[in-house]
């Protein structure tokens, strides 16, 4: 028989794992909502024109990135790649544009069909925030601070955040022409992709990662020397503020990002240890956005991190404490038919005083069982047979000092509770 297995790039989470992702989430719940993020959940699959309207047709993500399907009524369908635009349709969708700034976050799983490698999966998780209803700088440097706060609060270090603005639409669009003029008697020198980009996205070759783009690109115009005044005083203030709140950051002029919607303000969170798939977060400002989806004029800006590398990084920097599995506290051994049946029911009543209990349903013998308790690592141990039973009582052996004591089924749940206390 062929054995069906996962996809590639779409990974499962295993139990032994699934504590650090509990972890990196409650912890942004906890910190996201003390700067007012209120959760929002919005669907996985949106009709594919929110995201070529908003991330852009002629982008990698929706060009060769997004998983599109028809559905019965023919309409076309896609499996989010992002969140951002998903979250301006619902803001739109639910009048949230009329309550003056409004700040979401949200988190789960995105679909982007790359080639896998460490770090770039084609199922990858996402906890992100959106901040819409402001065009102040303070905004900026706010989230930007916000994101450098939870990688501190997540204890990781060898970070830098990576700063540039993109200008207005119009200073894109003038700034595209510059770059194509740079570029017009280079670009047979330029990699098959970039050469494609000349003519449908010319921005994206500032940030090719190819050597001869790179030489070329040396020397082309910098976005942030042709910027429009308000643009530049606008960064200026971002900068500023920034330094107010003491927050280290890099600026880097060729750093423009692969969605179409930004304006102004993008930034960058780079891991040192992690290899080519380095940026744990990113995120920038889309004052366009919400009026390109049928909304008003409406200043936004938002980061996400990518959660798959946010765990990468915490393992190299060895985090390893992060979200470890509380213990089991009670492993139960019961031996024979009778003993069997009472155990059944001891675990049943303890799990119903909140102590967590594991029984095996198996008949094995005292020695493998006691094995397994051993190296599960639970702190105590029941073993209940005949003799026991006949007493009324269940033997309690403490895994840590293995000492062992005869305990009355009727005292059995205080006992436990007071040494879980002790040792909590
Ligand atoms: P993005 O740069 O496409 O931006 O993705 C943000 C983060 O998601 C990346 O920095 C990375 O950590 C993670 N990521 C992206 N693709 C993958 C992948 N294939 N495998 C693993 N992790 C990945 C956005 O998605 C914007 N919506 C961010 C934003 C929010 N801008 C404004 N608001």
């Amino acid at each position: 028989m062929i054995k069906i297995k996962s996809l590639k790039g779409v990974n499962d989470i295993l139990p032994f794992e699934i504590g650090k992702w509990n972890h990196v989430e409650q912890q942004a719940r906890q910190l996201f909502s003390l700067y007012e993020y209120k959760e929002i959940r919005i669907p996985i699959i949106e009709e594919s024109a929110l995201f070529s309207k908003s991330i852009g047709q002629e982008t990698d993500i929706v060009e060769k990135e997004m998983y599109t399907f028809l559905d019965k009524g023919k309409r076309s369908i896609a499996l989010r790649p992002e969140a951002t635009a998903s979250v301006v349709r619902a803001y739109l969708e639910h009048n949230f544009d009329q309550q003056g700034l409004v700040k979401l976050f949200y988190l789960g799983p995105m679909f982007r069909g790359e080639k896998p490698q460490s770090g770039r999966n084609r199922q990858f998780y996402q906890i992100g925030v959106e901040a819409l209803g402001s065009y102040h700088a303070y905004l900026d440097a706010e989230v930007i601070s916000l994101a450098n706060a939870y990688l501190n609060m997540l204890g990781l270090k060898n970070f830098k955040i990576i700063l540039n603005s993109v200008g207005c639409f119009s200073d894109k669009l003038k700034f595209s022409n510059l770059l194509k003029e740079y570029l017009q008697d280079k670009s047979a020198s330029l990699c098959l992709s970039c050469q494609q980009r000349m003519q449908r996205n010319v921005l994206r070759i500032l940030d090719c990662k190819d050597p001869t783009c790179r030489k070329i690109m040396q020397n082309a115009p910098q976005i942030t020397k042709n910027l429009c005044n308000e643009c530049e005083q606008h960064f200026a203030q971002v900068k500023e503020a920034l330094t107010s709140l003491k927050l280290a950051y890099e600026t880097n002029p060729y750093l423009v990002r692969g969605l179409d919607y930004y304006t102004k303000t993008v930034f960058e969170i780079i891991h040192f240890d992690l290899g080519a798939q380095n940026a744990i977060s990113a995120g920038g400002r889309y004052d366009n956005l919400v009026e390109d989806l049928g909304g008003q004029p409406t200043g936004a800006i938002g980061f996400a991190f990518g959660i798959d590398r946010l765990l990468l990084a915490c393992d190299k920097e060895k985090l390893t404490s992060i979200g470890q599995d509380k213990k089991t506290d009670v492993f139960i051994i019961s031996l024979g038919q009778t003993a069997s049946q009472k155990a059944f029911e001891i675990t049943h009543d303890l799990r119903g005083k909140q102590i967590s209990t594991y029984l095996n349903f198996e008949q094995k013998s005292l020695k493998s069982q006691m094995r397994q308790a051993d190296k599960l690592q639970y702190r105590f141990v029941l073993i209940l047979g005949d003799d026991e039973l006949a007493k009324c009582s269940i033997l309690l052996k403490d895994m840590a000092t293995s000492n062992q004591e005869l305990i009355k089924f009727e005292e059995l749940v205080n006992v436990l509770k007071k040494r879980l206390i002790n040792k909590a």
